[in-house]
């Protein structure tokens, strides 16, 4: 394996619709990184480990309640042909429950891999999964955000996005993610584009002047107001960490 192979981002989602995923993969930003060489998405269908004619994944809960839940064995089952003990492998589960998946999680995934060498990514559908397989297997568990979606597949793609463009060599040079909001806790400041003048409105002469060491104090100005104003809990966290 190249040195170049051996940090590319390698993620291996376990999914009942793969081709939902497969769908989105084509991508301007996605499809570069792919063909760069710089990720890797091996797509595992799950129904492809169903034990029987109807290819059906999951079963009624004990005690009773809403929906039906993917089976343990049939999940280990997938989980198996891709754990490989040479490997130090991180396995997530997609669950309203997890921790919040941030932008910070995103960056960490592209420099290292969080320290692992490949991530799993398990995505639930119906009622969710059997509790002892979570149990059993599972490193962590995450969220894309405080509502409940029918199923994984959205959470994964949430994933190797955000996680594409923190890829060095993914997003063009004339846009870095680095400068994007909620790097370092900031929103970004306020952007412009032509005409000069739009219905009376005129675009601040600052980012006219040429003058680059005033547009970055201006920039860095009007990212501390604007997180003020639209996210204050990002300050206080920025100012926590300093
Ligand atoms: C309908 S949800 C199951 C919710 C589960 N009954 C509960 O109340 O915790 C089905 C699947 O969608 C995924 N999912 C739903 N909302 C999610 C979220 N906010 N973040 C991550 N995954 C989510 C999970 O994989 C989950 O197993």
């Amino acid at each position: 394996m190249t040195e170049l192979e051996d940090r590319r981002v390698q993620l291996k989602i376990i999914t009942l619709f793969p081709e939902l995923i497969r769908s989105y993969l084509g991508d301007a930003l996605i499809a570069k990184a792919l063909n760069k060489n710089l990720l890797s998405i091996e797509l595992i269908p799950l129904r492809d480990f169903s034990d029987n004619s109807y290819k059906s994944v999951d079963e009624a809960p004990f005690g009773g309640g809403d929906g039906m839940l993917i089976r343990a064995d049939i999940l280990e089952k997938a989980l198996l042909t891709i754990l490989d003990k040479a490997k130090n492998q991180k396995v997530i589960y997609f669950t309203p429950q997890g921790k919040l998946f941030t932008s910070a999680e995103a960056q960490q995934i592209a420099q290292d891999q969080m320290g692992a060498d490949e991530i799993i990514l398990i995505c639930g559908r119906y009622a969710g999964v059997d509790q002892r397989f979570i149990d059993q297997y599972v490193d962590e568990e995450w969220s894309i955000g405080d509502y409940v979606l029918s199923g994984g597949e959205i959470p994964a793609l949430v994933v190797i996005e955000a996680v594409s463009r923190f890829v060095p060599g993914v997003l063009g040079q004339l846009q870095s993610a680095e400068e994007d909001s909620l790097q370092n806790q900031l929103l970004e400041a306020p952007q412009y584009t032509r005409p000069q003048v739009w219905n009376e409105q005129k675009v601040p002469d600052v980012l006219l002047s040429g003058d680059h060491k005033k547009i970055k104090e201006w920039k860095q100005k009007m990212a501390l107001e604007v997180t003020q104003k639209k996210r204050p809990d990002l300050l206080k966290k920025r100012n926590s960490e300093t």
